[in-house]
């Protein structure tokens, strides 16, 4: 799945692509017909759906079925990650087989190029921010469980890299920061993500960032380094009248030879006066 490219249509005809952003749809069996007109309202507003995990309830091969027979008729390309309500079976392999043969693009530490827009993505995983943040001290329990966010971060690090894109499209499952998860209780903000996810964002550079996870968090905020980074779980966008955020940004086909020389910082400025962000009412 790395590195592939996909196409809708000749880009050189258009101006900017248009990505729909949402997570934790927590879909089951019993969830049938619930999504189908919302999908059907991506497809006509969009032209990239961007899943942030928590597809599904219990991360079970038939209710990710349900899903994605609610996807019938989709045909916009789409972009995901699991998140850890996909896992919750034990099944996350199964999961992203179900959802490649439907066409999705499963990122887990790799990239994906669609109409010469980047997309880099993995799960991510908890640990807390900042000072506050989880250290690989003691234990072996502890160093095993610090070591998942590292190799988190380092998965994201790496998808980044290979990514010679202008623009870098970032999806999460957990948060790569505090600011997003701000609105849930201040004592399960370890559980909600981890900042050691912000190094590779604001070392290599990144575009824009959606995750998901944090149901009653905080809709956006930006790293130290300027890239906007925006929550889309579902619960949330619906606690403004919201079922998907729309993201709009000018096409572009021209590629880097090299990784971006630009700062993170500036990036983040340029596609901010580009960009345009609207979060649209289901
Ligand atoms: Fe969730
Ligand atoms: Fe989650």
């Amino acid at each position: 799945m790395s590195g592939m490219i996909e196409r809708r249509e000749p880009t050189a005809a258009r101006r900017e692509i248009r990505i729909a952003a949402l997570g934790d749809l927590h879909f089951d069996v019993d969830s049938r017909g619930q999504l189908r007109d919302l999908f059907a309202e991506i497809d006509r507003s969009a032209d990239v759906l961007a899943l942030c995990g928590d597809l599904t309830t219990h991360g079970r091969p038939e209710e990710m079925r349900a899903l994605i027979d609610e996807m019938t008729g989709l045909k916009a390309p789409i972009v995901a990650v699991l998140g850890n309500h996909d896992h919750e079976a034990g099944m996350p392999d199964q999961l992203t087989e179900l959802l490649r043969e439907r066409g999705v693009h499963v990122l887990d530490g790799d990239h994906v190029v669609i109409d010469g827009l980047g997309f880099a993505g993995t799960k991510g995983f908890v640990g807390g921010f900042g000072r506050g943040a989880l250290a690989p001290f003691g234990e072996k329990l502890v160093k095993d469980f610090v070591q998942g966010s590292i190799d988190e971060a380092l998965k994201l690090e790496n998808a980044l890299r290979n990514l010679r894109t202008e623009q870098k499209v970032v999806l999460l499952h957990f948060a790569p920061m505090v600011e997003t998860v701000i609105g849930e209780p201040e004592n399960i903000y370890p559980f909600l993500g981890s900042s050691r996810l912000l190094q590779p964002l604001d070392m290599i550079g990144a575009t824009v960032v959606f995750h998901g996870h944090a149901h009653h968090g905080t809709p956006s905020a930006r790293t130290p380094g300027g890239i906007p980074v925006f929550n889309v779980a579902l619960p949330l966008l619906e606690q403004s009248g919201h079922r998907y955020l729309l993201w709009t940004t000018p096409a572009t086909e021209r590629r880097k030879p090299e990784p971006s020389a630009t700062t993170p910082a500036a990036t983040a400025e340029a596609t901010d006066a580009a960009a345009r962000v609207r979060a649209f009412k289901g």
